[in-house]
């Protein structure tokens, strides 16, 4: 994706000691970043706060971190917001949680327009109360002919869930006749993901220290680098991104083959 390089400087000019732009290869920006964003509730329970206000705290991180991939000029941002055992968290925060992805969104449609940015989202939104429903497809219809960077969702995800799916539909168009046993393949099952047409992630973050994948994007993340930093999600700026790409860079990604020479 293009990218503003005065925008990004600008964007870039305070900063801290440890970190500067110009750590970063600039012709080797990933394509794709997703973010499971952890923390929240720890974040907010550190400050004798509600965990409500930590989700609320995360908004700032979220918009920042739009920003920061727009000004980089990322084609995917991706990000896990809400898993399929999220439902199990007390009432009172799923409904918060619920209310917070439509407010937000709502909020954000300015930022989206005025930076092209397209949006999708990866997981059953049917489950989803009306209104939040009702917002997000309002999102995709105003950002619809958005032709800039793509950002995804990923609410009531779960990537085992996903896989069932895409399997599901693979096995009723066989019975209909319209496959067979051989069109079965890996292109055939990533194109009836929720990522279908999407590059796979080359980076992951987890915020807050966590090591685990937690059901997210277990087939795309094949070959993805990780990068798990103990910073919570509501701490996370866009110097930790910087942080992120820059480990990125320093990394050999070779798909189970060997180095190029
Ligand atoms: C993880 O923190 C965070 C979530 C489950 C929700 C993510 C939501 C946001 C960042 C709010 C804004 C999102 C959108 C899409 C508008 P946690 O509650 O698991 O934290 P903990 O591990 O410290 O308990």
């Amino acid at each position: 994706m293009q990218f503003d390089p005065e925008k990004l400087r600008a964007y870039y000019a305070d900063h801290p000691d440890d970190i500067s732009l110009d750590d970063v290869d600039l012709e080797r920006i990933p394509r794709h970043v997703s973010i499971i964003m952890d923390g929240n509730g720890r974040w907010a329970q550190s400050r004798g706060l509600d965990r409500s206000q930590g989700h609320v705290a995360g908004v700032d991180s979220l918009r920042e971190a739009v920003t920061t991939s727009v000004r980089l000029g990322l084609d995917v941002l991706s990000v896990y917001a809400f898993s399929t055992e999220n439902w199990r968290r007390p009432q009172h925060e799923v409904d918060l949680l619920m209310h917070l992805f439509a407010t937000t969104l709502v909020n954000e449609l300015p930022l989206f327009h005025q930076e092209n940015v397209r949006l999708r989202f990866f997981g059953d939104l049917s489950a989803l109360p009306e209104q939040t429903r009702l917002v997000f497809q309002r999102g995709l219809d105003e950002t619809a002919d958005h032709s800039g960077m793509v950002f995804a969702l990923a609410v009531n995800y779960g990537s085992r869930a996903e896989i069932v799916r895409a399997a599901r539909e693979l096995v009723g168009e066989a019975l209909e006749g319209k496959l067979s046993a051989e069109d079965v393949c890996e292109e055939a099952l990533a194109e009836r993901l929720y990522t279908a047409g999407l590059p796979d992630p080359d980076l992951l973050i987890r915020t807050s220290g966590e090591l685990r994948l937690s059901n997210y994007l277990l087939w795309q993340l094949a070959y993805t680098e990780f990068y798990v930093t103990d910073t919570l999600w509501p701490d996370f700026s866009r110097w930790d991104f910087l942080r992120a790409i820059v480990s990125f860079q320093g990394r050999s990604r070779r798909f189970g083959g060997v180095v190029a020479s």
